[in-house]
């Protein structure tokens, strides 16, 4: 096995950067924004409940669902720095069979106070509920806003490897050079990352935790070190994780009391270099290659 598939092939263990802060508490969005300077985080991502009827949430008339997260993203506004990005990811609120998605039900939301749609990227996953009376859901969205035109977007940091990299001009006054950017290319607007389901290495009690590395992905491209990011639905503590594993400090909040109890133990194993996470690297497994590809 080659040293670069090798390193594939193992989890990720980080040792966070110390000079990253954590503020995470088991309060109220509303309340727990509302210490919170304006203008001071660089990205806020998050997922809010759906609206059905999870174990966190009470189902409501979807436009009293709106109005509240219309709240929500009014605060989320406030705290945001200039240069900074939402990103919202959601999936379809259900009601009797009809699916309502929730990017385009929010969007006027986002538009009201000016910010600006930079990419709706595509989330795609293998595994979830099988339907009987429409496709199977497989993939759901993340809103990419930003405030200005002036937005930190550090590309060079998520890169891919090219499909082909030795890829040369054949003709013109380039002809021999390099067709691609060496340091690999844009990772486009379809994002395949596997969910986070029983037999992932990051599995919580949670039902809906982000895997890492979609956030790690965000962070890196949407912040500088340093930099504050808020998840105001915080889970587990993804967000947080994600942001301090590479130097930015992590802010959030649930109202799970148990929630908030499991994003403090993988914090402390972060810090302790002791949390499994699935490398941003790894391939998707693939059961027709050999070893799923992996190997
Ligand atoms: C889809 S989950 C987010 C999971 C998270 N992305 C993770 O990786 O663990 C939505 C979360 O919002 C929390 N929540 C619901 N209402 C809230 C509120 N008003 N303030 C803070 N958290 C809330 C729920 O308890 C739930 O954990």
């Amino acid at each position: 096995m080659t040293a670069g598939r090798e390193r594939k092939n193992q989890l990720a263990l980080f040792r966070p950067h110390f000079a990253a802060e954590v503020n995470i508490a088991c309060r109220d969005n509303l309340d727990f924004m509302a210490a919170l300077p304006g203008a001071s985080m660089k990205l806020i991502v998050t997922s809010p409940p759906y609206n059905i009827g999870k174990s966190y949430e009470r189902r409501s008339p979807i436009d009293r669902y709106v109005r509240e997260q219309e709240r929500v993203i009014a605060e989320c506004v406030r705290l945001l720095h200039p240069e900074g990005s939402i990103c919202w990811q959601t999936g379809n609120h259900v009601q009797n069979g009809e699916i309502f998605p929730l990017d385009i039900v929010l969007h006027e939301a986002f538009r009201q106070h000016g910010l600006k749609l930079r990419n709706r990227i595509i989330w795609h996953f293998e595994h979830g509920l099988h339907c009987s009376k429409r496709l199977s859901g497989r993939y759901e969205t993340i809103m990419w806003y930003t405030k200005g035109d002036n937005y930190t977007f550090n590309l060079d940091s998520i890169r891919v490897p090219s499909k082909y990299p030795n890829k040369k001009y054949h003709k013109g006054p380039k002809r021999g050079q390099l067709s691609c950017n060496p340091m690999g290319k844009n990772p486009g607007d379809l994002w395949i990352f596997p969910n986070v389901k029983h037999n992932h290495i990051e599995k919580t009690i949670h039902p809906c935790q982000f895997p890492v590395e979609l956030i790690e992905r965000l962070v890196l491209a949407l912040t500088n070190p340093g930099d504050c990011v808020f998840d105001p639905f915080m889970g587990v503590g993804t967000t947080v994780i994600a942001s301090v594993m590479h130097g930015r400090s992590g802010y959030g909040c649930d109202v799970v009391p148990e929630y908030v109890e499991v994003a403090r133990e993988r914090l402390e194993l972060l810090r302790a270099g002791a949390l499994k996470t699935r490398p941003m690297d790894r391939p998707v497994y693939d059961p027709a290659q050999p070893h799923g590809g992996l190997a």
